[in-house]
């Protein structure tokens, strides 16, 4: 498995990705277009042997300049569980630590992903019930540069 940045070309697949992974609620494809131009040092892929995409990790910056935010991690089902996921997530926190007093999230509760965050490092700093509406709970979670 190769770890990159993310390319013009990729977007199709990383697309893809983000509509296997989370079925409808995605950002639309213009969105990682824009995020491409925006933040290309934070947006990472994972490709495997045959050059196929199967994950991205996103990060974007907040009004607080040194507030940093991991927006996105998504890794296709069939490649879940050999620690691709946190590879990818590693990549982007070690991308933004030059700029990063602390990089924020927000996490489904009952999500196993919330594990792979304490693991990174990432500590509970919130919690809202309806932070998508209604039955939309989401944590926040916070990571320090140490
Ligand atoms: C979250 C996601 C990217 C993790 O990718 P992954 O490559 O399977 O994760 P890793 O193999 O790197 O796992 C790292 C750690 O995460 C935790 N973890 C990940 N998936 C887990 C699962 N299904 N059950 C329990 N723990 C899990 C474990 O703590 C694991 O620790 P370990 O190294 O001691 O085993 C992947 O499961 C995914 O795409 N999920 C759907 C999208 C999603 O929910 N994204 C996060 C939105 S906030």
């Amino acid at each position: 498995m190769t770890l990159r940045p993310v390319r013009l070309a990729d977007l199709p697949a990383v697309f893809a990705i983000e509509q296997a992974v989370f079925g409808g609620h995605v950002y639309p494809d213009f969105f990682f277009r824009q995020a491409l131009e925006l933040w290309p040092d934070w947006f990472w892929l994972a490709e495997n042997g045959d050059g196929d995409i199967v994950g991205y990790a996103l990060g974007a910056p907040s009004q607080r300049p040194d507030e940093l935010w991991l927006l996105s991690l998504a890794l296709l089902p069939a490649c879940r569980g050999q620690g691709v996921g946190r590879a990818l997530a590693q990549a982007v926190l070690d991308a933004m630590r030059p700029r990063a007093r602390s990089v924020q999230l927000t996490v489904d509760p009952a999500n196993p992903a919330a594990a792979l965050y304490r693991r990174l490092g990432f500590v509970e700093a919130g919690r809202d019930d309806g932070y998508f509406g209604p039955g939309e709970p989401r944590l926040l979670m916070r990571w320090q540069p140490g």
